[in-house]
């Protein structure tokens, strides 16, 4: 087992060092490169690292990166520079990066030839192996390792994993994308769809949930299509259905859901439980149908429209948050005008809003219309303000209500607070202490602060 070899080079070097080394470990993008880090911290600690959040106290840094748009690569670069003068003041640090940008050959090149401090990189295929590329990496110091796969259709898990949250996590249920949305670089990074076996999902939310985990996110780029190519085909609503059995989750979220493929019977399913969340991520992307096309989205405006009146027949308390894309090459003014028309109707409750960013290799990066800087601001900002104007008014809808959340931490606003998060997502501060962290207690939505609220608590009792 290289994890037991790699102990062995962390205790010598600890020796050397006079204290545990450090280890931090920092991440971009999404949930799922989120839980690849928790993985990854795992090995580390097991391996003899402390964790540090402090960049500059790290005697090992591993920066797992994301490439869905360009700022996200230029944040890493832009950390790389600094990080160079702190290797110069500790000759034992060590730089790695791995995620998805680093499924990008571009990428690779340039940290070859501008970033050549750095000493190992891998990708999204071969996380397992990272105790391995660690061994190696003490065996040859100097020169940088580079160990990037293509494709892999092996699921490998069963590594050690560092949960930030102890009454929280993520399960993956799925890897990888099939849908090739003509601006996305999911695919290419993260390689062809891939379901987990359902025991596999329900051993992991087991044991967790023996941990002391009372809600689970089930993670997949398109988690509708989850079973498909199973050998043993399964929906998604039936995984579901057997995580809820498990003995201790309480809550139940998941993400992310295309529209395309969400069914019937998922909503059934949703809509019968009292542990599944009030809340759903349904990325629309663009309220044109034109765009939609191009997008390569497989659904219509209408469709789209149809599949949130049925949820909302179905669940009346549900809160629906999207992605939209601004900019898209040839975007009008009228497809801008359609996008807030579908924002208005369709009643988000949030929406993360972006601006359309090129991604090299992807098919839109070469469709012709591509806006100017100028053209896709204004877009963007004409559509950022109906969308916060709509997440106002939908979290000022729930103003003195009671409901039950989840405390999640101590407030960042005010010391005596906590912040719980309700089952629709939405968060509420209210008096409290370290204490309630993890635990569910019901509360009353006093005051709507724009997209929080302050609340206090109906009841000394946990719910
Ligand atoms: N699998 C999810 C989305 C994952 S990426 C889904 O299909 O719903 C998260 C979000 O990033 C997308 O929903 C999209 O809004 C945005 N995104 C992806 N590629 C982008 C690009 N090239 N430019 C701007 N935003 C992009
Ligand atoms: Fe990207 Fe589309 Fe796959 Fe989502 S469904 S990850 S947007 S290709
Ligand atoms: Fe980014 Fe990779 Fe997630 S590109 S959004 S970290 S799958």
């Amino acid at each position: 087992m290289y994890i037991e070899r790699l102990k062995g080079y962390v205790t010598n070097l600890a020796m050397r060092l006079g204290h545990a080394p450090k280890a931090c470990v920092v991440t971009f993008g999404c949930q799922m490169n989120a839980r690849d880090s928790e993985k990854l911290l795992g090995i580390l600690k097991t391996a003899g690292y402390d964790e540090t959040e402090e960049e500059k106290d790290a005697d090992f840094l591993l920066y797992n990166t994301c490439s869905v748009r360009d700022n996200a690569n230029q944040r890493v670069y832009g950390r790389l520079g600094a990080v160079k003068n702190l290797r110069k003041g500790n000759p034992d640090m060590r730089i790695a990066l791995c995620g998805c940008m680093m499924q990008e050959q571009t990428a690779i090149d340039r940290i070859r030839t501008g970033y050549s401090f750095v000493d190992l990189i891998f990708g999204t295929h071969n996380i397992f192996k990272f105790a391995e590329l660690m061994c190696t990496l003490f065996q040859n110091p100097g020169g940088m390792v580079i160990d990037v796969w293509q494709e892999t259709d092996q699921i490998v898990e069963e590594l050690p994993v560092e949960r930030k949250f102890s009454y929280k996590s993520g399960v993956n249920v799925m890897f990888g994308c099939n849908n090739f949305c003509t601006y996305c670089i999911v695919p290419y990074v993260r390689g062809r769809e891939r379901s987990r076996a359902p025991e596999e999902i329900l051993d992991e939310v087991r044991k967790l949930a023996d941990d002391g985990v009372i809600e689970v996110m089930l993670l997949g780029q398109n988690v509708n299509s989850y079973g498909r190519n199973l050998d043993e085909p399964i929906s998604f609503a039936k995984l579901i259905q057997q995580v809820e059995q498990v003995e201790g989750i309480r809550r139940i979220r998941f993400m992310t859901s295309h529209p395309k493929d969400l069914s019937n019977e998922l909503i059934e399913v949703c809509a019968a439980s009292d542990k599944i969340c009030r809340h759903i991520h349904l990325p629309v992307q663009s309220g044109s149908d034109a765009l939609l096309k191009a997008m390569n989205r497989g659904y219509t405006r209408e469709r789209y429209l149809d599949l949130v009146s049925r949820i909302r027949s179905a669940m009346p308390d549900i809160s629906i948050t999207t992605d939209l894309i601004m900019g898209f090459p040839g975007e009008t003014d009228r497809d801008v005008e359609d996008t807030i028309d579908l924002i208005r109707q369709a009643g988000f409750d949030n929406a993360y809003t972006f601006q359309y960013s090129k991604r090299t290799g992807t098919p839109a990066a070469g469709f012709p219309g591509q806006l100017s800087d100028e053209a896709m601001k204004d877009h963007f900002d004409r559509v950022l303000k109906v969308v916060q104007e709509t997440a106002r008014e939908s979290c000022a809808r729930h103003e003195g209500e009671t409901d039950v959340c989840l405390v999640e931490t101590l407030s960042d606003h005010d010391g005596g607070l906590v912040t719980g998060r309700l089952s629709n997502n939405l968060l509420v501060h209210f008096p409290g202490d370290e204490s309630m962290i993890g635990r569910m207690y019901e509360v009353r939505l006093e005051e709507c602060r724009g997209f929080y609220f302050l609340g206090s608590r109906t009841n000394a009792a946990e719910a």
